[in-house]
């Protein structure tokens, strides 16, 4: 299980130890959205530091997606405050909240089938190489330099997957697997300082899942940059999150590490609870 040390800051909010020495990347305060008479979620406070793997679980329609889509602008928050690196979101929409730091992967996966998982990737790219369209259509020499580092860009970034191999196939050809870490890739082509995963382990046999563990630790590693996930397997947010949140009914009922998050009774409770539902 993952020992990180988590502090207090003055806001009190938890971050680890190791990036108590920077703001957070992000810091939600009092977020709330209402959709018509239901509460999706409120009052959701949380702050993630700047290399933190971070967890946010609950149990079916908890609101954990809708977090997501809150901090990426899909929803425009009914209450409540964003910070991203200490400055405040409201009003931006969701690509300049992409280009302000925040990548994102989606429960479904959202790709272009008829697209090579290269061209995929270059897609995301477009942050830090642009051409303009004149470049575009005349393949002026700036079109053909750019091109030259955005293929050796996708390259780079789909090697951290060992997937460099797989860049002229079309993505919609490729395993289910392959396609989730593709989307992963993806977002990491648009230098994101915080990377939000919704539930990236989802339909991956055990030992897919341990080599995403893996990866999403060498991400993290690699870029020194913070992470939060959404995910059902346990096995995987206890060993890899450092700060976990657990939603149920639109409120965090527990926050802490994953030891915290394990003994703790509202959590066992909102868990066995939905289970006896199900039953
Ligand atoms: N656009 C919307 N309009 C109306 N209700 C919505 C909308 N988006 C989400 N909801 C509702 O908000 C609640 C939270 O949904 P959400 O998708 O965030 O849950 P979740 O925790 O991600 O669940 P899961 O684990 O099943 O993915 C649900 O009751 C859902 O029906
Ligand atoms: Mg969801």
């Amino acid at each position: 299980m993952n020992k990180t040390k988590l502090v207090n800051l003055p806001s009190d909010y938890q971050i680890p130890e190791r990036d108590s020495d920077k703001t957070p990347i992000l810091e939600a305060r009092h977020l709330g959205i209402d959709f018509g008479g239901l509460t999706a979620v409120d009052n959701f406070n949380m702050a993630i530091g700047r290399t933190e793997i971070a967890g946010l679980i609950g149990p079916n329609g908890a609101g954990k997606t809708t977090v997501f889509n809150l901090l990426t602008k899909v929803y425009q928050p009914t209450r409540g405050t964003i910070l991203l690196d200490s400055k405040d979101t409201a009003g931006m929409n969701t690509e300049q909240v992409n280009r302000a730091g925040i990548a994102r992967t989606f429960q479904n996966i959202r790709l272009f089938d008829k697209l090579t998982v290269e061209e995929n990737v270059k897609v995301g790219l477009h942050n830090s190489t642009l051409y303009n369209m004149f470049d575009g259509i005349l393949r002026t020499p700036r079109y053909w330099s750019k091109e030259k580092v955005a293929h050796e860009r996708a390259l780079e970034l789909l090697s951290i997957f060992d997937m460099q191999g797989m860049a002229n196939q079309k993505a919609g050809s490729l395993p289910y697997g392959a396609q989730r870490r593709l989307e992963i890739v993806r977002a990491l082509g648009t230098n994101p300082s915080l990377l939000l995963l919704d539930e990236p382990a989802a339909g991956m046999n055990p030992s897919e899942t341990a080599e995403l563990m893996d990866n999403i630790q060498k991400i993290r590693d690699t870029f020194m940059i913070a992470i939060m996930l959404i995910e059902h397997d346990m096995s995987l947010v206890m060993n890899i999150c450092e700060g976990i949140a657990v939603l149920n009914y639109g409120k965090i009922i527990a926050k802490g590490t994953p030891e915290e998050i394990q003994a703790n009774p509202a959590v066992i409770e909102a868990y066995l609870g939905k289970q006896k539902e199900d039953e």
